[in-house]
């Protein structure tokens, strides 16, 4: 299952209001983000992407951000997930697929 994929989970499981299957995508959200950023950076430094620093970058700010969300939620701290927070998760998302990991991958094509 894709990121994109997780987050309708996440979006279906918030209007029905199931906290433990919110909690449950979250934290399987943050797995498959970490895994695929490591993937991706490890691809990255193999073919030796410019942008390497600044993409990493990017993805330590999104895991950071996810972790206190999910720590938050799971704490009690946050009751429920926001119409804004779901768009900001989805828009990121989309953004940085088309964007930031498309570059790398035509750039590591090249190489
Ligand atoms: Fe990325």
């Amino acid at each position: 299952m894709c990121f994109l994929s997780r987050i309708n989970q996440l979006a279906a499981a918030q209007l029905i209001g199931n906290r433990s299957i919110i909690g449950e995508v979250l934290d399987e959200l943050l797995d498959y983000a970490q895994g695929h950023f490591q993937h991706e950076e490890e691809f990255m430094r193999r073919t030796g992407f410019v942008a390497y620093e600044r993409h990493y970058g990017i993805h330590q700010r999104f895991e950071g951000w996810l972790s206190q969300v999910h720590w938050q939620y799971l704490k009690g701290l946050r009751q429920d997930l926001s119409e804004e927070l779901l768009k900001y998760l989805n828009g990121w998302l989309i953004t940085h697929i088309l964007d930031e990991d498309l570059a790398c991958r035509l750039e590591g094509a090249r190489t």
